[in-house]
């Protein structure tokens, strides 16, 4: 952290080659239909690359313990160790089976924030509302169904609910909820996977056709995505699935006291943050990973909250063999 207590400005550049380097990793295996290999890669681009930072980084979000994944894990020190003291969210290959189907939206997701202000969030479900910038605080919320949040933002947008188009992930567990919203008239966009990218394509909802997100996600999903939002602006409610003692009793372990809680955006991630994410394959928001002989493109997007920049990176890297993140 530098003194006035922001992070370090100049890892808002340094942060797209910890990103680019996971997407290349994952991209280079896209459509395989082997999801551990392309952990795999990921993670372990995702950590060299991050060992070669000036910080003193602690992972407070990794990935992989609900699903055995190769894990960058919680409580893993990373970087030089002599820089900026960062707290660290990360998700190497957000939506392994989009890539390893090659579908769209698979990311490289990473964030920085100052020491202590990301929610130590355990790899449970977290129900979740959000919504993009430009409407009064509060317009959604986990308090109001589904079909009050849809009527709500219809009419702070002067539209008919169904011109109003939700973005939901395709889970049994949300049957009744995509029955509440087609009664509603609003038109669903249901993904496959990526609900990091699903939240944050409500920010822009005239080139992803998202206006609202709804469901039930992954919970460290929802840090990284409320990360993003504290850079670009918007709205998000989370509050964690813990439909188990084995489950509560892991969060009460993390530091979380009340199981019910409701989490805003400075709740799940405070002070300065940084955040960038890198296509491995195309979607509404990146371009994914090409290869052409000898050269490799990467599309990164990198924000931050204190400021509010937000960079797009179109990087070519010479593919000499193996990428090197240069
Ligand atoms: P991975 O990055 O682990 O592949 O997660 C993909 C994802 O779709 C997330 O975007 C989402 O939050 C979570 O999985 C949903 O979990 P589940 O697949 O168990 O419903």
């Amino acid at each position: 952290m530098t003194q006035s207590g922001q992070l370090d400005r100049a890892l808002a550049l340094e942060i797209a080659r910890v990103t680019e380097a996971a997407a290349v990793a994952a991209a280079r295996v896209r459509g395989r239909g082997d999801e551990f290999e392309a952990d795999q890669a990921a993670v372990d681009a995702m950590r060299t690359e991050l060992n070669r930072l000036p910080i003193d980084g602690r992972i407070v979000i990794g990935e992989g313990e609900r699903d055995d994944a190769p894990m960058l894990f919680i409580g893993e020190e990373v970087g030089t160790g002599k820089g900026s003291v960062v707290d660290i969210a990360l998700d190497p290959l957000e939506g392994t089976t989009l890539c390893v189907k090659n579908l769209p939206n698979s990311l490289a997701v990473i964030a920085f924030a100052e020491r202590g202000s990301l929610l130590n969030a355990p790899d449970v479900y977290m129900d979740k509302v959000a919504i993009g910038p430009g409407f009064e605080q509060g317009l959604v919320a986990l308090s109001k169904t589904p079909t009050q949040n849809i009527e709500a933002l219809a009419e702070a947008k002067g539209v008919p609910t169904d011109r109003i188009s939700v973005c939901i992930l395709d889970r049994p567990r949300h049957t009744d909820l995509i029955a509440e919203v087609r009664a509603t008239g609003a038109a669903i966009q249901l993904i496959g996977d990526g609900d990091v990218a699903g939240v944050i394509h409500t920010t822009n909802p005239h080139e992803t056709g998202v206006d609202i997100y709804l469901g039930i996600g992954g919970a460290p999903e929802g840090v990284l995505a409320a990360a993003a939002l504290r850079c670009i602006g918007g709205q998000m409610e989370g509050r964690l699935v813990l439909d188990t003692p084995e489950k509560a009793a892991r969060a009460e372990r993390m530091g979380i006291s009340d199981p019910t809680a409701i989490y805003g955006l400075q709740d799940m991630a405070s002070g300065d943050v940084i955040f960038a994410a890198t296509g491995v394959t195309s979607g509404n928001m990146l371009d994914g990973v090409k290869f052409s002989p000898g050269r490799i493109e990467t599309h990164t997007v990198v924000m931050r909250s204190s400021s509010g920049t937000i960079r797009e990176i179109r990087a070519r890297h010479s593919d000499l063999g193996k990428f090197n993140g240069d």
